[in-house]
């Protein structure tokens, strides 16, 4: 998820296009970039890091009179965020620059064919091939005598009919300087429009203070924008469309938010898009098999080590669950910070994996660097790319969840689950265990699941807010799971405890009676994880042993399961271990309910921060 910002008009384009990439940097911030034509050339800036470092560079030149151009705030996919691979990118003739937010699914493919008709590339990016293509298939436009008013968007259409995967763009072209052009598929693209200046951007915070008139972009549209004018077209056939702008009352914070109150919550609702975005480019064509490049060259783990912390954790404690049943790999996982001090011993043919969002917790660095000493081959599972830990793993499979901003981790977990699952079916078919069918009824429900859960959420959350008010009082809670729901029970109570303060024990509900059943009593609620599995009804005792003891319960259930108990909480069923793509969403609504209803700073609870580099 970057930052995209296109501009034209009377006033001089590069102070604005910082200050609107400024507004977009909770989108990505690991290097930017703009573009502009001034005095008859395309100039282009880039830096690598935040957008200090590009603006540092751009008050040593002078782009007054630049009355056009586009910006870029990147969160790298393809290619680690340095200088070379920062955007915007050029064509192969330089007279084309252009921004992308997404990713290209068949990059390698067109750019072995550019290259094979002479193009040289200077980045391993997917998007300087879209450049190069668009600048390719706009030469030929013009030999054609291609009317030079249609080059441009004849040129779009035709080179977007090759690209497969999601982008929205800013494309800028020397020939018309004063000229911005955009496309969108799959990724959020909107305009800002008005009588004397428009605007392009990822995100309406980008030029809210310029104007309040937006229209959005639909998936298979181009735009064409000058200083007074703004023409939409359909991409495949490159015919105009009708739009007509809407008015926007949103405040900068709210628009950054998407206008949910908090980052929290609009980032457990871009859960469905961020399980599409971890399956892009990781499904063979037919959609039958997963491909995992980063783990093609490695043999299968003879026994898997999971190392991690805090709700990267729990998520390799519930891939564990899958890499024994579907792959029948021998699974540990650890808590890093006391892994690193452990005589640890690793055997021939073992593999370790460390799971960070950041890649830069310290004490799961601290284990990577351990077991590579210790000649261990290390698999890193991150959300940010280029950190130490993606670095300096062995090889290193990124979730794509976008930034996550909010200290309590949501879709980051959801997106590390995505992939665990991918890998787990990877190895089983590697391993000629798991059917074609297995693999494929598990893909196809992986598939479905972004679809569902869009819609399961808004009422998912209205149950959690009326929860929240019944049970926010308690001043403390268990939370209970067996099997693959044993973490997830973990994950509940963590992100009830950093966001609300209130204490709270996620517990193996078998556990229970060997101890914490102690703590049972009308004030110490139990959120119980009682989902259409083969251990729903060893669940159901226990729940038993919990109303005996006249403790009030909530059951996060399913259609089908009979309970009595004080509260019920029926979610979707997807399939097997995949339910847990609606059980998480669940247990991270519920948290941020009681947070936001106990009037707590959700996004930076006290204490804690996005991460924990020290030990
Ligand atoms: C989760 O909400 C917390 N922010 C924290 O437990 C976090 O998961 C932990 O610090 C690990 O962070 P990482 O995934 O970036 O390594």
């Amino acid at each position: 998820m970057c930052g995209i910002i296109g501009y034209t008009g009377g006033r001089p384009a590069v102070p604005l296009i910082i200050e609107g990439l400024r507004r977009l940097e909770y989108r990505g911030y690991d290097s930017a970039g703009t573009a502009y034509v001034q005095d008859g050339e395309l100039q282009v800036v880039r830096a690598e890091g935040k957008l200090i470092e590009l603006d540092t560079k751009l008050a040593a030149l002078d782009t007054s009179r630049a009355r056009a151009g586009i910006g870029h705030t990147r969160w790298a996919t393809h290619g680690v965020p340095v200088e070379r691979n920062a955007h915007p990118h050029i064509d192969q003739d330089g007279t084309i620059a252009l921004v992308h937010n997404g990713i290209i699914e068949n990059y390698q493919e067109l750019k072995d064919e550019l290259t094979a008709a002479g193009h040289t590339f200077r980045t391993e990016t997917d998007t300087e091939v879209i450049a190069h293509l668009i600048g390719a298939v706009l030469n030929s436009c013009i030999v054609e005598g291609v009317p030079e008013e249609d080059c441009m968007i004849q040129a779009l259409s035709r080179a977007l009919a090759r690209a497969e995967g999601a982008y929205a763009l800013a494309v800028i072209n020397l020939a018309e300087p004063d000229v911005i052009y955009g496309a969108r598929h799959s990724s959020p693209l909107v305009m800002g429009v008005s009588d004397e200046e428009n605007f392009l951007a990822s995100d309406i915070p980008a030029f809210l203070p310029y104007t309040r008139n937006v229209v959005y972009l639909n998936d298979g549209e181009l735009v064409r924008l000058t200083k007074n004018s703004w023409t939409v077209y359909d991409c495949a056939t490159a015919k105009k469309i009708e739009r007509t702008p809407q008015r926007i009352e949103w405040d900068i914070q709210a628009a950054q938010k998407g206008g949910y109150k908090h980052f929290m919550l609009k980032e457990i609702f871009e859960q469905p898009m961020v399980v599409t975005n971890c399956l892009t480019g990781r499904l063979s064509p037919d959609h039958k098999h997963v491909t995992l490049p980063e783990l093609e060259e490695m043999p299968v783990p003879e026994r898997l080590h999971i190392i991690a912390c805090g709700t990267s954790f729990h998520a390799g404690l519930w891939a564990m669950y899958l890499m024994e049943n579907w792959a029948k790999i021998p699974t540990s996982v650890e808590i890093a910070s006391e892994y690193r001090y452990r005589d640890t011993i690793l055997g021939e043919g073992d593999q370790v994996l460390v799971i960070s969002q950041s890649g830069e917790t310290a004490d799961t660095l601290a284990c990577l660097r351990k077991v590579k000493e210790q000649g261990a081959k290390v698999i890193g599972l991150c959300n940010v790319v280029g950190s130490s830990i993606a670095r300096e793993s062995d090889t290193v499979i990124y979730t794509q969840a976008g930034p996550e901003i909010s200290v309590a981790s949501t879709k980051a977990m959801c997106s590390q689950l995505v992939v665990l699952t991918l890998m787990a079916l990877f190895w089983g078919r590697r391993k000629n265990l798991l059917t074609e069918m297995a693999e494929t009824e598990c893909l196809d429900t992986l598939k479905r699941i972004p679809e569902h859960l869009e819609t399961a959420l808004p009422e998912m959350r209205e149950t959690a807010r009326a929860l929240a008010r019944q049970y926010s009082g308690a001043r403390s809670f268990l939370f209970l799971g067996r099997g693959s729901c044993y973490p997830l029970a973990l994950e509940g109570a963590l992100k009830l405890k950093e966001i609300s303060y209130i204490h709270a024990e996620g517990y193996a509900a078998g556990e229970m009676k060997h101890g914490p059943i102690a703590l049972i009593d009308p004030d110490f609620p139990t959120f119980a994880l009682a989902l259409a599995d083969d251990l729903f009804p060893k669940v159901q005792s226990n729940l038993q042993e919990v109303q005996a003891r006249n403790g009030k319960i909530i059951a996060l259930t399913q259609d089908g399961m009979d309970l009595t108990v004080d509260s019920v909480w029926k979610i979707p069923h997807a399939w097997g271990p995949l339910d847990v793509f609606f059980a998480l969403p669940a247990l991270q609504l519920f948290a941020y309910e009681v947070a936001d209803y106990l009037g707590k700073d959700v996004d930076q609870p006290r204490n804690l921060a996005k991460s924990v580099t020290v030990e």
